[in-house]
C-alpha cells in the first residue's frame, strides 16, 4: 500500500504540505480530523468540549479503521494525535514533519490555537511535544525539518 501518510504535531503545517502533494502528485487527499468532523457533525473544539477527549480518539480509531480499507493510494494528512496512538506506519510511507517548538509557536496565531484544546497551555503543549516527539520519529518513513524542493523529491522516491 502506497499511502503517503503525513504525522507531525499540531500547528506544523501538516494539511497545507499534504494539499501540496496531493496536487504535485495528482493523489485524493483525505484529513483524519476532517473525517472526524463530518462524521460527528461538529469542529474538533466543540468535541473536545462536548464528548471530552477520551471520545474524541475513539473516533480516530474508528477512521484508522475506514482508512485502512482504502485501496487506491491517497495522502492521509493526520492528527497529532493520530500519528501517537494508530499504527499508521501500515498504511504506507510516513512523512514526519519536525519542526522545532518554538518555530511552531511561530507559526499559530491566536485563531489557529483557539482551534486546539491541546494547545490551551503552552507548558502543557511543549510537555506533550517533547514526549511525542520520538514517537513520530520510531514511526517515519522519512524526517522533514523543512520543506523544499528536495522534499518533494525525496517524497518522489518513496512512491517507486
Ligand atoms: C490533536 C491535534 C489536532 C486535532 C486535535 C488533537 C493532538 O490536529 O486532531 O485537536 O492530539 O495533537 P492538528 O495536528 O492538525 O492540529
Amino acid at each position: 500500500m502506497k499511502h503517503l501518510v503525513i504525522i507531525g504535531f499540531m500547528g506544523s503545517g501538516k494539511s497545507a504540505f499534504s494539499s501540496v502533494l496531493a496536487h504535485r502528485f495528482s493523489m485524493p487527499l483525505i484529513s483524519t480530523d476532517q473525517i472526524i468532523e463530518e462524521q460527528v457533525r461538529m469542529p474538533i473544539s466543540e468535541i473536545f468540549k462536548t464528548f471530552g477527549e477520551e471520545f474524541f480518539r475513539l473516533q480516530e480509531s474508528q477512521v484508522f479503521r475506514k482508512v485502512s480499507q482504502l485501496r487506491d493510494p491517497h495522502i492521509i494528512d493526520c492528527g497529532g494525535g493520530f500519528g501517537i496512538n494508530q499504527e499508521v506506519q501500515e498504511l504506507g510511507r510516513v512523512i514526519f514533519l519536525d519542526l522545532e517548538f518554538d518555530e511552531i509557536v511561530q507559526r499559530m496565531n491566536e485563531e489557529e490555537r483557539k482551534k486546539r484544546p491541546l494547545f490551551s497551555s503552552f507548558s502543557k503543549a511543549k510537555e506533550l511535544f517533547i514526549q511525542r516527539r520520538q514517537i513520530y520519529e520510531k514511526k517515519s518513513t522519512i524526517i522533514l525539518k523543512r520543506i523544499d524542493k528536495n522534499s518533494l523529491l525525496q517524497i518522489q522516491e518513496l512512491l517507486k
